[in-house]
């Protein structure tokens, strides 16, 4: 599935065509290969913050060249600004001061970063000037162009100096290419702390990663990246599906598990297959899900409880089925996929839409009760280029695509690519969160 007009604008009468109507000209994404480094360029390092001490050490351990100042001529991939010591409105010109000279001196697809402490956890000026950092960072999302994102992590100060490595490997990478514009949590809701990765090559060796409706899109890319990080993936889907689903576990050497979620015995089947063959779960995706639009006044009731007991009510069965049980081994890792549909709402998608804010309210409801190390985040993906999106009409799709910082559609490989991130051993301290994978989409901004 292609963006028609990515490869239009590549043409010399669609060059001509931008240029002279002003349509935008969505730069071509870097995705991460195996084998490449996280960051292909120099990160340069602002700020004087609680943890611009221990970010060198954090970087080196992830291998990314990093420094202070950038010598003449030289351009860099990200930059890094740790705002944490900013306590009053007046010191926000630091940010000013730091970004401004560098902002012409970036390579394509470049990452900024800003770190600060939540809000929350400061008071008077300080949790002034620690809020203004939002708002900062978004704008800077949508001017940094060519490809490039921006983000704000808020780190407590609680979380150990490691905590954050994982994020930073994502943030910086071309992992992220689709997420921009948002607001990353570490160590808060009493996750404080990350497990060693020892391998950032393979940081899930020996884990056992559930994914459901693997078979195809977003699902099929979430195994494969799970896979390639080194995950034993079960990957389930409904009989409908159990062909293609098998024919993917066998090229992942993974296991297969063919059911309907929606059924009443799902949650006890899938407990006790995973701890019959595998003895528990590391990582749980709740990617199953399915769209029944209409708008409310012509919804049939069929089309309702169909999303809501697929997108919803399965995945909080299942997941409390799971814990319930302690099939969820120490350290692991629940992901739910929501939509920017469950944050902005959509005509034609109440049922959808509620489904999908339910998965963020899963989320909320679980993220200060859990224990033994086990976290709970999830993905909003905003509009991805899959078999689901390919049913919108030709017109919407091509608007769709267009509204967001990117100008242009994600790919599944980005929401797998932001799981993968929740999934590492190395995101013990990320929890609660709810980040969106949508190019920074203008619904619900
Ligand atoms: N594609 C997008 O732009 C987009 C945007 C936001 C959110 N999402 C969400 O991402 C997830 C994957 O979307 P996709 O685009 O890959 O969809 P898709 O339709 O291509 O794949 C969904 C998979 O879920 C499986 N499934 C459906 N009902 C099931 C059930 N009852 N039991 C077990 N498996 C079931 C399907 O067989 C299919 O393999 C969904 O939750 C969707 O809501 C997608």
């Amino acid at each position: 599935m292609s963006d028609r007009y990515q490869g239009f604008v590549s043409t010399p009468i669609g060059k001509l065509l931008v240029k002279n109507l002003g349509l935008p000209s969505p730069t071509p994404l870097e995705r991460w290969r195996e084998g490449a480094p996280l960051v292909d360029g120099p990160v340069v390092l602002g700020g004087h913050g609680r943890l611009a001490a221990s970010l060198r050490g954090v970087l080196d351990g992830l291998d990314v060249d990093s420094r202070t100042d950038l010598p003449e001529g030289e351009r860099a991939k990200a930059l890094v600004f740790d705002a944490t010591a900013i306590t009053d409105s007046a010191g926000l010109v630091a940010l000013q001061q730091f970004f401004t000279p560098l902002m012409r001196r970036l390579r394509t697809c470049p990452r900024l970063v800003v770190l600060g402490t939540p809000p929350e956890q400061v008071a008077g000026s300080e949790r002034v000037a620690q809020r203004a950092l939002e708002g900062f960072t978004r704008s800077l999302a949508k001017e940094v162009g060519r490809g490039g994102t921006a983000q704000l992590v808020h780190v407590s100060p609680d979380a150990t100096d490691d905590a954050i490595a994982s994020t930073l490997a994502f943030l910086l990478s071309p992992k992220s290419a689709y997420v921009s514009g948002q607001v990353v949590r570490i160590g808060t809701h009493g996750a404080t702390t990350a497990d060693p990765v020892t391998d950032w090559a393979r940081p899930l060796e020996g884990k056992v990663a559930l994914v459901t409706g693997a078979s195809r899109g977003i699902g099929e890319e979430i195994a494969r990246v799970l896979h390639r990080d080194g995950a034993t993936v079960v990957g389930l889907d409904v009989p409908q599906a159990a062909s293609e689903l098998q024919a993917l576990v066998r090229e992942l050497d993974g296991d297969h598990l063919v059911l309907d979620i929606t059924a009443k015995d799902a949650p006890q089947r899938i407990a006790h297959h995973l701890r019959e063959h595998h003895g528990g779960v590391d990582v749980v995706v709740h990617n199953a899900g399915i769209t029944r639009d209409r708008r409310l006044a012509n919804m049939a009731d069929d089309r309702w409880s169909s999303v809501v007991a697929v997108n919803l009510s399965a995945p909080e069965r299942i997941t409390r089925e799971l814990l319930d049980q302690g099939v969820v081994n120490p350290g692991g890792r629940i992901v739910g996929v929501a939509s920017i549909a469950g944050i902005a709402g959509n005509v034609g998608q109440t049922n959808y839409a509620a489904s999908k804010a339910g998965v963020i309210g899963l989320v909320e409801s679980l993220r200060d009760d859990l224990s033994d190390g086990i976290t709970v985040n999830a993905v909003a993906p905003g509009f991805i280029i899959t078999q689901m999106t390919a049913a919108v009409p030709f017109a919407t799709r091509e608007v769709g695509q267009r509204l967001n910082s990117l100008s242009q559609g994600g790919l599944p490989v980005d929401v797998a690519e932001t799981i993968a991130w929740f999934a590492s051993p190395g995101s013990g301290a990320v929890n609660g969160n709810v980040v969106r994978v949508c190019g920074q989409m203008m619904l619900g901004a």
